[in-house]
């Protein structure tokens, strides 16, 4: 079967690890501070904070925004629960808002009317798949409305819009490292600002509110990475672009090679730097493009199939009552084919030949 992910270990990966685990900084150390001065060098942001996983990066952003029990946040229900259960951590309240069926990215038009009638104090917007919304566009709604912009970008780094890196616009960027993400450590994150001040506070939440030695100045958590994570993540960013390219010329080769009228093909932003963490189809049979797939030797992926509101979790707290209508039906609809670095070209084309041979 072609995998859904094969992440890709090198010499360099391994002796890194090695030279960490020997060098008796296993928490905190030089690793974490260089991976954190080489990603901001990437973005071109200001700080860059090294966390746990990108769940806590999104925690670590909104309190660092200062977000308190019962605030309102604006953000996508078509997205990793991960995005609003961050929210809800902060007992905060979701508000959920319909995205764009075309770019399956939140409607500005829709988070425009939302931020006018709702006391929203965040918007968390997902750069779903690997292509950044019009930031520059929901910055401005955002500063109109005197809200904090939130980036959720672990799906998408390296993305760009208007020439501006993903996690680089709103006030704060977060980022995941997960095994299968464009940067993948197995478990890690990321936060970006360019803010001195915020950057601080948020530095001090995930090191128990320390201020120095053992004197804390507020109650904050431990979402310190290792330093054993940090050197894996170094060795990781420094083939990040090499991986994008790569993904990026097979989705050409897949819009170019699948020319099959069931199937609809992702659609890219003028302006966009796609950056293809996921490749995802729209199809009316989806169950029955899965299994074609699948006897061809073929994995593909349902991401997602049902909506934060609509999941049981949420369904018990009440937060059932939003109504999405281009994200409810893209759940029904949505299929993703394998893409990354490691996909070689004869499994490029045998995934074009089955794609094309689909029919009802
Ligand atoms: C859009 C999105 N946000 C947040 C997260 C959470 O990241 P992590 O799994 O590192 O906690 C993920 C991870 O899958 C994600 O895809």
């Amino acid at each position: 079967m072609i995998p859904m992910a094969r992440p890709v270990i090198e010499e360099l990966d391994v002796e890194a690890v090695t030279r960490t685990l020997y060098s008796g900084y296993w928490a905190s150390g030089p690793e974490v501070r260089a991976f954190e001065a080489e990603f901001a060098a990437y973005l071109g942001v200001r700080h860059a904070i090294a966390v746990t996983n990108g769940t806590v990066a999104l925690h670590t952003a909104l309190l660092g925004l200062g977000l308190q029990p019962g605030d309102k946040v604006l953000t996508t229900p078509f997205t990793f629960i991960a995005t609003s259960n961050s929210i809800l951590h902060c007992q905060a309240q979701p508000v959920f808002v319909d995205i764009d069926p075309t770019t399956f990215l939140l409607d500005l038009n829709a988070v425009e009317q939302a931020l006018s009638q709702h006391p929203i104090k965040a918007v968390v917007v997902v750069h779903l798949f690997g292509q950044m919304c019009d930031v520059l566009r929901l910055r401005q709604l955002c500063k109109q409305a005197d809200v904090s912009l939130i980036e959720d970008c672990a799906q998408s780094h390296g993305a760009t819009y208007k020439g501006k890196q993903a996690g680089t616009v709103g006030d704060v960027g977060t980022f995941s490292f997960y095994a299968t993400k464009n940067l993948p450590v197995g478990e890690g994150g990321m936060v970006t600002t360019h803010d001195d001040a915020l950057a601080a506070r948020m530095r001090c939440l995930i090191n128990h509110g320390r201020t120095g030695g053992y004197e804390h100045a507020f109650v904050g958590y431990n979402y310190r990475l290792t330093d054993v994570l940090a050197a894996l993540g170094r060795t990781q960013l420094a083939r990040l672009s090499e991986g994008n390219h790569r993904r990026m010329a097979i989705a050409t080769r897949y819009r170019e090679g699948i020319q099959n009228p069931f199937l609809k093909h992702p659609f890219v932003l003028k302006e966009a730097g796609h950056v293809f963490h996921q490749y995802t189809l729209r199809c009316r049979h989806r169950s029955l493009l899965q299994e074609h797939l699948r006897l061809r030797g073929i994995s593909s992926a349902v991401i997602y199939p049902m909506l934060s509101y609509q999941q049981k979790a949420y369904i018990a707290l009440g937060l059932d009552g939003f109504h999405c209508p281009h994200a409810e039906q893209i759940t029904g609809e949505v299929l993703s084919i394998p893409i990354y670095p490691s996909l070689r070209d004869e499994e490029v084309e045998q995934i074009i030949s089955a794609c094309q041979e689909f029919s009802l």
